[in-house]
């Protein structure tokens, strides 16, 4: 049988990421002792943390705390000056030899989407297949169609993004990580730029991708959200992890002082409605 180049592409990750599942409990992402400073400024302080293949992690913490400069460490949009970080296996730092790679195999999703304006939803998730794992076109176009599909926004791949809702452009955002297969997925604060209407037709693609078996960290206040989807809930205060534990010893019985301060908060801000989002 005669497969395209970009098939076989797909083909030899997928055997790859075969091998890797037999696995499953091996760790992706391992923090040990991660230090940041802006200038003088501490803003990682620490920080120890392992996520395994496949695991969902919700960050969670005050403003200011940290969650953003974490995440944006794991694939070196922001360095960090002591401690290591290795992702599956490999140390990364900015002066690592294949940083284009490693940055490929972790998809992120911003609070603000990042498309191109210029280019329809289409052609924005099919740019990074052709420029970094060089496909054809027509294939690009073939993978970025069944990403946009799986976002159930495929109806709308000819369009540009100020022709789409804020929930859309999200969704297109978020196929065009996935065309780049990524091992891991980061999302930081993917919905609090949206009108509430359009946080749940988000949320809702976020739970499918996790019940896929991705292995996503998350930074979210959607408390709903964390308490259905993650396997581990991590909060952050000051730079530091103060607590890390499963959702429902998190929502429960918070051992520390500062989490039951930050839920009260948080949990009184959030409509019933809200909190319940995708969990049906
Ligand atoms: N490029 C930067 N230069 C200097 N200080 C920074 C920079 N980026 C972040 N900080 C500071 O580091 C601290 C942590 O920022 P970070 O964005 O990681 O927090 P966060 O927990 O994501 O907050 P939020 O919930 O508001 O997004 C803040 O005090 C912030 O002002
Ligand atoms: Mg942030």
């Amino acid at each position: 049988m005669n497969f395209t180049r970009g098939e076989r592409l797909v083909m030899q990750r997928s055997d790859q990421e075969a091998a890797a599942d037999q696995t499953p409990d091996a760790v992706i992402i391992k923090m040990t002792g991660v230090n940041k400073w802006f200038g003088a400024f501490q803003v990682l302080k620490e920080v120890h943390l392992e996520v395994r293949r496949g695991e969902r992690v919700v960050i969670c913490g005050p403003s200011g705390s940290g969650k953003s400069t974490l995440i944006r460490c794991l694939n070196q949009l922001e360095e960090h000056q002591q401690g290591a970080i290795l992702i599956d296996g490999v140390k990364v730092s900015r002066t690592m030899r294949n940083i284009a790679t490693m940055r490929s195999e972790i998809g992120m999703v911003f609070q603000s989407f990042n498309l191109f304006p210029h280019l329809t939803a289409l052609e924005n998730c099919a740019l990074a297949p052709m420029k970094v794992r060089g496909l054809r076109a027509e294939e690009a176009k073939r993978l970025a169609m069944d990403l946009l599909d799986r976002v159930h926004i495929a109806d709308q791949a000819q369009k540009y993004p100020a022709q789409l809702s804020g929930g859309q452009q999200q969704r297109v955002a978020i196929a065009r990580s996935l065309c780049m297969s990524p091992k891991i997925m980061l999302f930081d604060e993917p919905t609090s730029a949206l009108d509430p209407e359009m946080v749940k037709e988000v949320l809702d693609v976020i739970t499918d991708l996790a019940s896929s078996g991705m292995t996503m960290l998350v930074v979210t206040h959607e408390m709903g959200f964390a308490r259905s989807v993650a396997d581990r809930i991590i909060f952050m205060d000051k730079g530091q992890i103060a607590e890390e534990a499963a959702p429902e010893q998190f929502f429960v019985n918070p051992r520390n002082e500062r989490t039951r301060q930050f839920l009260g908060q948080i949990l009184s801000s959030q409509p019933r409605s809200r909190e319940r989002t995708s969990t049906g």
